[in-house]
């Protein structure tokens, strides 16, 4: 038997299996993140934590709770975890992958609806009392049909849009990735490209890549330069793989046609932040992974990290297998 602290309020059918194995929990039930000090206090005195939003699990957090057994994320990205220090401390830590692909993808697909035929920025407008005077050529939208999709970072949720754009309006698939995806060139006929080319060729721009290094603020004033003026960028991975004031600049200057994002840095945005005025815009509160289905399983999901970590056994989903080595 061990000790789980949650930071968030889960449903009951997931903390009753926890549970059902005979270990005791305790919750974050107030309705704002925990603290740095706060999180490392409610960790401190349990064996294993179950960490669902953007808590840091940062090198102080982890010096001060070495003890842990097993830190099992409730996501899929793990950007906000030392990884190096958790595997130097031994602590293995778990994620969520793919499950959520499927609705993160639609998401991607919604946004790039949105932007393509500015379906949000109308509907503000209709609020504004702006739904009058019928001009044929007002405020048009663009077709989808037949033009390029770019995938930054094809992997499983790379791959399930460029599936359903191929679906829906037969876009051609060009992607950039560290290695090649052989199962989506097959598939989906999806061509590999330099970068350069990517943001070159793409009519849509899809970022799917996991924040690190060498992707933060990628898409910069000098990327959007190399963009069509028609095209469409799309960001539901992480806020901070983009430079929101170059993206700006580049939807007010027109250097690129519009933008659509389930992801800001920071988080939540701003609501006076000028993009959300922009009529090229539409933005999320990121919701990628917010439908019943997904949320159940990678709490799920969740659950069996936290099961087998506990009891000492390899956890299913890892993202640091190292720290069973040797
Ligand atoms: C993930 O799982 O990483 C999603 O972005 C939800 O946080």
């Amino acid at each position: 038997m061990a000790s789980i602290f949650i930071t968030r309020n889960v449903p009951a059918l997931i903390k009753q299996s926890l549970v059902d194995e005979g270990h005791t929990l305790s919750e974050w039930t107030e309705k704002r993140d925990l603290t740095a000090d706060e999180l490392i206090r409610h960790a401190q005195r349990c064996d294993a934590l179950f960490s669902v939003g953007a808590n840091q699990i940062n090198k102080s957090f982890l010096n001060a709770c070495k003890h842990l057994r097993v830190i099992a994320l409730c996501s899929v990205g793990y950007d906000q975890v030392n990884v190096t220090e958790a595997s130097k401390l031994g602590i293995p830590i778990g994620n969520t992958p793919g499950v959520l692909s499927k609705a993160t993808a639609d998401v991607a697909f919604l946004l790039m609806q949105n932007v393509a035929r500015k379906a949000i920025h109308k509907h503000k407008e209709i609020l504004r009392g702006n739904w009058g005077f019928f001009d044929p050529m007002a405020d048009l939208g663009i077709e989808l049909q037949g033009k390029t999709l770019g995938i930054f970072g094809l992997g499983r949720i790379g791959y399930e849009m460029a599936k359903s754009c191929r679906g829906a309006f037969d876009m051609r698939v060009i992607y950039h990735n560290r290695g090649r995806n052989e199962m989506a060139e097959t598939e989906l006929d999806a061509g590999s490209v330099s970068f350069e080319e990517l943001l070159q060729q793409s009519d849509v721009l899809s970022v799917h890549a996991n924040l690190n290094k060498e992707t933060r603020g990628l898409f910069n004033r000098d990327a959007f330069s190399k963009m069509k003026a028609s095209a469409i960028f799309i960001n539901t991975s992480r806020g901070s793989l983009h430079n929101e004031s170059d993206l700006r600049q580049a939807l007010e200057s027109g250097t690129i046609w519009g933008a659509g994002l389930d992801v800001t840095d920071p988080e939540p945005m701003a609501p006076d932040n000028p993009l959300l005025q922009l009529p090229n815009v539409a933005v999320l509160p990121h919701i990628g992974s917010a439908t019943i289905e997904t949320r159940m399983k990678m709490m799920q999901l969740t659950v069996e990290n936290l099961i087998a970590g506990l009891a000492g056994k390899r956890l299913p989903y890892c993202v640091n297998p190292e720290v069973y080595e040797g």
